[in-house]
């Protein structure tokens, strides 16, 4: 790589950020750290793996389940913390449990049948496939810039979007922002394509697109890193660089291809049997939306909470589980009158960002970012969506969860499909009766979809607890949120000897008895302290009580915080309640 100087940031875009470089946190690094304390696993490893499916390994599948219980906690059990919405009254949610295969019809109304597609591009020389909305394209951008250029760039920038200028060379990844960490840090990758030298200059708002200076063996000049769009690739696929040779002349044009996967009900297997395997929770709650409504008190406005596993045949399954196969939801629909849709719209937006920073992942990394008109899905009405900067979309930002407003799409949909009215009767509107009493409406509800993704949600708990301190005995260790932590805490005899394991066992099953339902408790008498606590710290246990010597004179342990690593004495008698304060009651 070339170690050229950055070039000053373009005026009205920001600097590249630093993570776009190494030093930056690694997601190789991530990624062994999560197979050495066992959070995740390739699946059918011992076979050498199936692309696109990931297992959880034991302190993985309790984050999971910890951050799945938030989750239902937080949206279901009290939702939003017990606040009030925008009508001024409290939040009201109730949950669902729905399968994974449902009547086929289902995704038939839903538009999955006939829509749920990406287009996919296949390279005929290297039989490589790729999502054709997953090119990023690198394109000839102009060599001097100053200030007066700004508006130069921005209108050189549309030219070469909007007139399907050529790229000179193409990445396959999501956004153009993973495209340049690939660029920088893809050594494989650098040489495929024959690059010398990238070093990014500048991104535009939210990393949608970056400035960078590269070398192709002509000298450095500079070049804007922007996706490909769609028309270049059905107009003029041969004429594209592959991102796999970087050369022109093999790539096929894009092809539609549906995401779900199938199978068949029935010993028969004819195709009159053939079902779906679900690609979203959300469908099940649209179709026991009447049962719901009959079957409870429940009136609207409320939420329905559906989480579970869905499945989706990605083209290109990446990024570890960012983008997997298998993958598990956690959705809400929340049903409101279609006056009051926007408010409520925007109400779980906000609260859903809040959510996320209050589980550890606040700061500069998350986003709230409302879509543009252009990238909204049919069915939506107004999408935002929390973005997290993960190490590999780094200095860009990857969708966590979407939050969409989808009007009355889906119920609509359902009703004409299955030819049962699914309208809610609201008996607190329509005009006031002579009794004082209101004469009713009937409608079908608005909704408001907020959809995470519990697999992205680790997967960024995981990237930003991720810390790395050459000057810590323990220099690798995930700075977790003490609600999602697997491990509450671990008790450890200083030495197997001299009365510490009797004292240690003794406060071991007391921590088991009181916070066992809610983590994990370890105790272990091997290896020195030392090599203990460093496990701890890369397994994210909060906090470490050890007896020593002292403790058998004066009944007092040290607790060992994870993120300073510095050790105080309490009594021992005042451990559980310390324990307890620390995980929120
Ligand atoms: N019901 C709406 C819906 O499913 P989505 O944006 O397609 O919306 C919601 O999915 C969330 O599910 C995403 O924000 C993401 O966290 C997660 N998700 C979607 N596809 C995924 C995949 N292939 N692998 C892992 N998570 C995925």
């Amino acid at each position: 790589m070339s170690d050229a100087q950055t070039p000053s940031p373009i005026p009205g875009t920001n600097p590249a950020t630093p993570s776009a470089v190494p030093g930056a946190k690694s997601m190789d690094a991530i990624m062994a750290l999560c197979k050495r304390r066992g959070f995740i696993y390739q699946a059918s490893e011992i076979y050498g793996g199936i692309n696109g499916f990931w297992d959880y390994g034991p302190l993985g599948a309790q984050l999971k389940k910890n951050l799945r219980d938030a989750w239902w906690e937080d949206m279901i059990m009290v939702p939003c913390w017990g606040r009030k919405g925008p009508d001024g009254e409290r939040v009201r949610c109730v949950p669902l449990e729905t399968r994974i295969i449902q009547h086929p019809k289902v995704w038939e109304a839903s538009g999955h049948v006939g829509g749920f597609n990406d287009p996919m591009v296949d390279d005929k020389e290297t039989k490589g496939r790729f999502r054709a909305d997953h090119v990023q394209g690198i394109f000839e951008g102009i060599i001097t810039v100053t200030p007066e250029e700004e508006a130069i760039l921005e209108q050189h920038r549309r030219q070469v979007v909007d007139n399907r200028t050529l790229p000179i060379k193409t990445v396959v990844a999501s956004t153009p922002g993973e495209a340049v960490t690939l660029l920088v840090n893809d050594r494989k990758l650098q040489k495929q394509i024959g690059l010398r030298s990238f070093q990014t200059a500048a991104q535009g708002a939210n990393g949608n697109y970056f400035w960078a200076m590269a070398d192709w063996g002509r000298g450095e000049q500079m070049v804007l890193v922007d996706v490909v769009a769609l028309d270049i690739l059905k107009k003029d696929s041969a004429r594209v660089p592959s991102p796999f040779t970087g050369k022109p002349g093999s790539l096929t044009e894009p092809r539609q291809f549906n995401l779900m996967f199938y199978s068949f009900v029935g010993a028969t297997a004819g195709p009159e049997d053939k079902v779906f395997l679900r690609p979203e929770t959300a469908q099940g709650i649209f179709v026991q939306f009447k049962n719901v409504v009959d079957t409870t008190r429940i009136k609207v406005p409320f939420g329905i909470g559906n989480t579970g596993t869905s499945f989706r045949n990605e083209v290109t399954p990446r990024n570890f589980t960012f983008r997997s196969r298998e993958f598990d939801q956690a959705e809400l629909e929340f049903f409101c009158h279609p006056s009051e849709s926007q408010e409520w719209y925007k109400f779980w937006r906000d609260f859903r960002m809040e959510w996320w920073q209050s589980i550890g992942l606040a700061g500069e990394n998350l986003i709230l970012r409302e879509h543009d008109k252009d990238e909204l899905s049919h069915y939506s009405i107004g999408t935002s969506d929390v973005e997290y900067r993960f190490p590999f979309t780094a200095p860009g930002f990857g969708e966590l969860e979407g939050i969409a407003h989808r009007g009355d799409y889906d119920l609509r949909q359902h009703q004409e499909h299955s030819r049962t009215k699914l309208e809610y009767f609201d008996t607190t509107r329509g005009e006031t009766l002579p009794n004082g009493g209101k004469r009713g409406e009937k409608y079908l509800p608005h909704c408001i979809e907020p959809a995470a993704g519990l697999d992205r949600g680790v997967l960024a708990i995981l990237c930003e607890a991720y810390t790395k301190d050459e000057s810590r005995p323990s220099p690798e260790f995930l700075k977790l949120h003490p609600r999602l932590a697997p491990i509450k805490a671990a008790v450890f005899p200083l030495v197997d000897k001299d009365g510490m394991p009797e004292i240690a066992d003794k406060l071991y099953d007391e921590l088991l008895a009181k916070f066992g339902k809610v983590g994990l408790i370890e105790t272990d008498a091997k290896q020195s302290i030392g090599k203990r606590y460093a496990r701890m710290d890369e397994a994210g246990c909060p906090y470490c009580f050890t007896v020593d010597g002292q403790t058998v004179q004066d009944q007092t342990v040290t607790v060992r915080d994870r993120d300073t690593g510095q050790q105080t004495r309490i009594a021992l008698d005042k451990v559980s309640g310390f324990l307890s304060e620390k995980l929120g009651g």
